[in-house]
């Protein structure tokens, strides 16, 4: 194994798109970051220095962190964040994972620019389960704001409205033929005709999930989130903030050019959204240039689903299972019931600058009505590590909503109101976790992506409608589902995962659209210490940042 170094310095940095100049927050000046490639069992050593004028952390996608959760990021969840001026190394090792995964900032909406991927091969000699492509090519969707995306989270969080909309969808960075003054910069992917390559497709957008499609071309589907899957053949795929997925991806189509496009899947009732949609191009390589006679030299868009289109979304996900039967934890010592949706706070004075959400309210979001509320003077890992809980964290956050109603009804805003909190639930080493996450129809009906740091879980059931635990506990798939670090809730519906919880520290769960993570739709998990030091968080690197 080896181990990986490389220094990023945050810095702002002028980026162009849709005909206009912004100050960005990059990479070494890059948008998108640097690509991270390593093989599974290498290690990563990141110094990370930053020159910008916000402050920031990094966390690693995905990547299990095992007994070491001081590389994960999550700004006042693990870390304090790295100053202006400041640095902080990560140093991580890849433990038992293969195929896409990610990173990004996790402070305010500092990611909207500053992600990147982190792409694990396989061990040497060790080869893929699948026939090694010719080819390999990364698809970072992304979104794009025409103004400082700090400030569209500022305004949002003043007003207490709903926040304003991107003005463009990505591929690597660039919005592609279908915006303005973006054609010249349309990422282009070259492929000889009949050979095969695999793509590394990254959800990377802040608020939005996406629909995928290449024209006249299918898909088979290999992965998702640095885990193997059954393949499975699909014209379209629907991928949620933080989630990846790798297919194989033959050029069996006469030579020619073809659209590769992405839109959103918007299940949120009266939202509002970007309904564009962005743009790369497959390039046969022989394709004759130009247009020939009678022929268009436009490459043809593929049929995307329209931006309601569950069932084509709910299809893709029931396709994915593992590749051979997995060990699904059974005899669960932790029957857990999270409701995920968004809520509305009474004001005071309702016509106030700060009371902008629909009827004079703010808009809130929230966990088994726990309103998630990140910490400011003090991480929640290191408060403690520390032994100090005291003023930073709770450990009292509720294994079953505090009233239950029906989910999917028209829910009186009264009967729902978070509370603000930060509150962590314990888990002892070792224990057998099931949760069911159901999506509340407050406010609206929605897919929230809900992912899970420092672990990997099973997806073991999915439906629409409230959980009924007699009912639904009977078709949970126990043999091969796929193992995932982030899935959708389903609008107006629910999913359930298990895990074991064998990762002592702090792991932050949350809804992976940004703006509602802001709103509180999260909670973090208290993992205690087992027994002896393999089973207990390493000490903490001296150079943390300071709170
Ligand atoms: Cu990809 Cu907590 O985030």
């Amino acid at each position: 194994a080896e181990t990986h170094y490389h220094e990023f310095v945050i810095e702002a940095k002028p980026v162009k798109r849709l005909c206009r100049t912004h100050n960005t927050i990059t990479v070494n000046g890059q948008f998108p970051g640097p690509t991270l490639e390593v093989r599974n069992g290498d290690s990563l050593v990141i110094k990370v220095t930053n020159i910008a004028r916000y402050n920031i952390s990094l966390h690693w996608h995905g990547i299990r962190q095992l007994r070491n959760p001081w590389a994960d990021g999550p700004t006042y969840v693990t870390q304090c964040p790295i100053q202006t001026g400041a640095t902080y190394t990560y140093r991580f090792t890849i433990i038992n994972q293969e195929g896409t995964l990610w990173w990004h900032a996790h402070t305010d909406w500092l990611r909207a620019t500053v992600y990147g991927a982190l792409i694990i091969h396989p061990q040497l000699g060790s080869p893929y389960p699948f026939s090694t492509p010719k080819q390999e090519y990364t698809i970072l969707l992304g979104e794009w704001f025409d103004r400082n995306p700090m400030d569209v989270l500022k305004l949002a969080q003043f007003t207490g409205a709903a926040v304003n909309v991107s003005d463009a969808y990505t591929v690597n960075g660039q919005p592609g033929d279908l915006y303005r003054c973006s054609s010249q910069e349309t990422v282009r992917f070259p492929i000889e005709s009949g050979e095969t390559v695999l793509l590394r497709i990254i959800n990377s957008a802040l608020n939005q999930e996406l629909f995928f499609a290449i024209a006249k071309h299918k898909m088979t589907v290999v992965g998702v989130d640095a885990k193997y899957t059954k393949p499975f053949t699909t014209r379209v795929i629907m991928v949620g903030p933080g989630q990846t997925t790798n297919v194989l991806l033959t050029a069996d189509q006469p030579p020619a050019h073809y659209y590769m496009a992405a839109r959103a899947y918007n299940t949120a009732q009266n939202a509002a959204f970007d309904n564009t949609t962005t743009t790369a191009i497959l390039e046969y390589k022989s394709a004759p240039c130009g247009a020939k006679k009678g022929q268009s030299s436009k490459p043809i868009l593929p049929q995307l689903p329209a931006y309601n289109d569950t069932a084509t979304a709910t299809a893709f996900n029931a396709g994915l299972k593992s590749p051979y039967q997995v060990k699904v934890p059974t005899n669960i010592d932790e029957n857990l019931f999270f409701t995920v949706g968004l809520g509305l706070t009474n004001c005071t004075r309702p016509n106030s600058p700060r009371c902008q959400g629909p009827n004079g309210t703010r808009f809130a979001a929230s966990m088994n009505n726990v309103s998630f509320v990140l910490p400011r003077k003090n991480s929640i890992m290191q408060a403690y590590y520390q032994g100090a809980p005291g003023g930073v964290f709770t450990t009292d956050f509720p294994p079953v909503p505090p009233i239950q109603f029906d989910y999917t009804g028209n829910v009186n805003r009264g009967l729902w109101q978070p509370v603000p909190g930060t509150k962590l639930y314990k888990l002892k080493y070792g224990s057998r976790v099931q949760i069911v996450l159901q999506d509340t129809s407050i406010v609206t009906t929605e897919d929230h992506p809900i992912h899970l740091h420092g672990y990997h879980f099973f997806v073991v059931g999915s439906g629409f409608g409230n959980f009924n635990p007699t009912r639904d506990t009977a078709n949970f798939n126990l043999i091969d589902p796929p193992e995932r670090n982030t899935i959708g809730s389903n609008p107006g519906g629910w999913v359930v995962i298990r895990f074991v919880a064998d990762n002592p520290g702090v792991w932050l769960m949350h809804c992976h659209l940004d703006s509602h993570f802001g709103l509180g739709l999260a909670m973090a998990f208290l993992v205690e210490n087992g027994v002896g030091e393999s089973q207990s968080v390493i000490p903490p690197p001296a150079d943390l940042p300071p709170c």
